[in-house]
């Protein structure tokens, strides 16, 4: 989201490449990243089949990938390069998001290769650097080095020193960024430590911390929605709007997740990264431009403003859940105490519900609801403004003796797109109201794109644009918010859990947190 510098050629453009001061992936100008190599950390985990693999395969079909490049798989698994590029082209037929083209899958045999080894071994890191050398060589990729570490959290700092040790993370004339993803630390104290071991290598213009929520479409067009408009800033604060809602549900349980997810619970695993990330988009001051550092001090602003919560506050507006046995879609579920590698006695919450205040002038007294959780009853993220009722009920001597408020509701997914309900006069000779909505839906006007959610920031990177990446003051911003929560309840194990049956929408407490405000949930029935 940098500023373009030329306007390209539309008849040249994918064949140009990028330079770090060059813009987005999906405009109809955007051009080929320059030459380079990704190092996959982790190049045998999930993320990196369904996500990593499929999203760069995106990009070369979107002739966004330069043709100088490689990808260098590192995991612990002892194959060698062959049976890596049988997997390769294997991962890409199973899980990309179209149709895969055979020469295609060719392009990406001959340039993968792989390393094995123990991220914690000094030796793993020189063979490395000799590989990449023989990698620049025989690909152009010219020394410019983008490390993807999709390890477990705790060795991003080791693997990120030991780069370079190596000499791997110095940029003379070259570029090296490093990806680090999700989660960024554990907690605040461990995030400041993170900021500070990568810091004392790298500059922070290396250094991408990811969160997935902002290579969604949808999620980027909260800005286009409210920026590129006339009509809604106006309406966009206290005075119009009495309350924000934001859900990210999810019907699927923790999978085959349970080790990583008895260490994180709903709060850590959802709410600093990306649900705080839904709010910034939504509440923040217009940026002067969208370099990343003005759309960065504004969003950093508004994980400032959060108020802090203190013991009272906790009480009152913090819920926890866990799911206990129940029924999704018809079908019964088992409780999360029964999940693989997950404790019979679990005190972690897997549902968590948050009502904030953002203090500042836009927002004062507008309280922003959160929930999210698994095995709710549907799949659904999205933002829902709800718009303060009209000031009185100028339908005299009629039957309506009170109005509903508007409701602007932005689905991130699924069915993306935005809808806004407004009351209309239903037909009839006596006066009455009812509810109608005015929908935009993504599928209906640009068709549907396919795509991981991974691409645009990866291109992104490779381009040198930090502007759907967090700053090291983002994260450690978001963790402050969540903190005091987290110690309180670690603190204090929750007594009633499992105490929302699967398939529901949480706890009671879950109703009660906005029925005390005199609000409900929308769709919450
Ligand atoms: C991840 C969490 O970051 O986001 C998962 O660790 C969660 O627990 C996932 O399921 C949700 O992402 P999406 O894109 O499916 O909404």
């Amino acid at each position: 989201m940098t500023k373009r510098s030329e306007p390209a050629d539309p008849c040249f453009a994918s064949e140009n490449t990028a330079s770090p001061a060059s813009s987005a992936s999906s405009d109809v100008s955007a051009q080929r990243a320059g030459p380079c190599a990704i190092i996959i950390f982790g190049a045998n985990g999930d993320l990196t089949k369904r996500k990593l693999l499929p999203a760069l395969y995106n990009l070369a079909t979107e002739k966004l990938l330069p043709s100088e490049f490689a990808i260098i798989g590192i995991s612990r698994t002892a194959i060698n390069r062959e049976v890596y590029q049988n997997k390769v082209v294997q991962d890409l037929t199973e899980f990309s998001t179209g149709k895969v083209d055979a020469r295609l899958l060719d392009w990406f045999r001959e340039r993968s290769y792989y390393l094995a080894g123990d991220v914690q071994n000094t030796a793993l890191y020189q063979q490395l650097a000799t590989l990449l050398n023989t990698v620049d060589k025989a690909h152009g990729t010219a020394g410019n080095y983008l490390h993807y570490l999709a390890t477990a959290p705790g060795h991003f700092g080791d693997i990120t020193q030991q780069l370079a040790n190596a000499g791997l993370t110095q940029e003379n004339a070259k570029w090296r960024r490093v990806i680090y993803e999700k989660p960024f630390g554990h907690d605040l104290d461990s995030a400041r430590a993170l900021n500070r071991d990568v810091k004392k290598v790298l500059g922070e213009n290396q250094i991408y911390r990811i969160d997935h929520y902002l290579g969604k479409e949808t999620v980027q067009n909260i800005l286009a929605f409210r920026f590129a408009n006339g009509i809604f800033e106006p309406v966009w604060n206290r005075q119009y709007i009495d309350h924000v809602q934001i859900t990210v549900a999810e019907t699927l349980g923790v999978e085959q997740r349970g080790e990583y997810y008895e260490q994180s619970g709903a709060l850590r695993d959802m709410v600093p990264n990306h649900i705080l990330q839904l709010i910034t988009l939504t509440a923040m001051e217009p940026p002067i431009s969208f370099e990343p550092d003005a759309v960065h001090n504004e969003q950093a602003k508004i994980l400032q403003a959060i108020q802090s919560f203190t013991p009272e506050t906790i009480a009152t507006r913090a819920v926890r859940g866990q799911y206990g046995k129940g029924c999704i879609e018809g079908r019964a579920v088992d409780d999360y105490r029964a999940e693989p590698k997950v404790a019979s006695k679990s005190s972690t919450e897997t549902f968590v519900a948050l009502s904030l205040s953002i203090d500042d002038w836009r927002w004062a007294g507008v309280p922003f609801y959160l929930r999210t959780g698994k095995r709710l009853p549907k799949r659904v993220s999205e933002i829902a403004i709800q718009f303060k009722c009209a000031p009185f009920v100028p339908f005299r001597k009629t039957q309506i003796a009170s109005l509903r408020s508007n409701e602007l509701v932005l689905r991130i997914q699924p069915d993306e797109g935005i809808s806004l309900r407004f009351e209309a006069k239903v037909p009839g000779s006596i006066m009455r109201l009812g509810p109608v909505n005015m929908d935009f839906k993504y599928q209906d006007y640009f068709g549907s794109t396919p795509s991981t959610g991974y691409e645009r920031l990866l291109y992104d990177c490779m381009i040198g644009d930090a502007t759907l990446f967090q700053r090291a003051d983002m994260v450690e911003a978001s963790w402050a918010v969540v903190q005091p929560v987290l110690d309180a309840w670690k603190a204090q194990s929750a007594g009633d859990f499992p105490n929302y049956p699967a398939g529901t929408w949480g706890p009671e407490e879950a109703q009660k947190l906005l029925a005390r405000d005199h609000r409900a949930w929308r769709d919450s029935a």
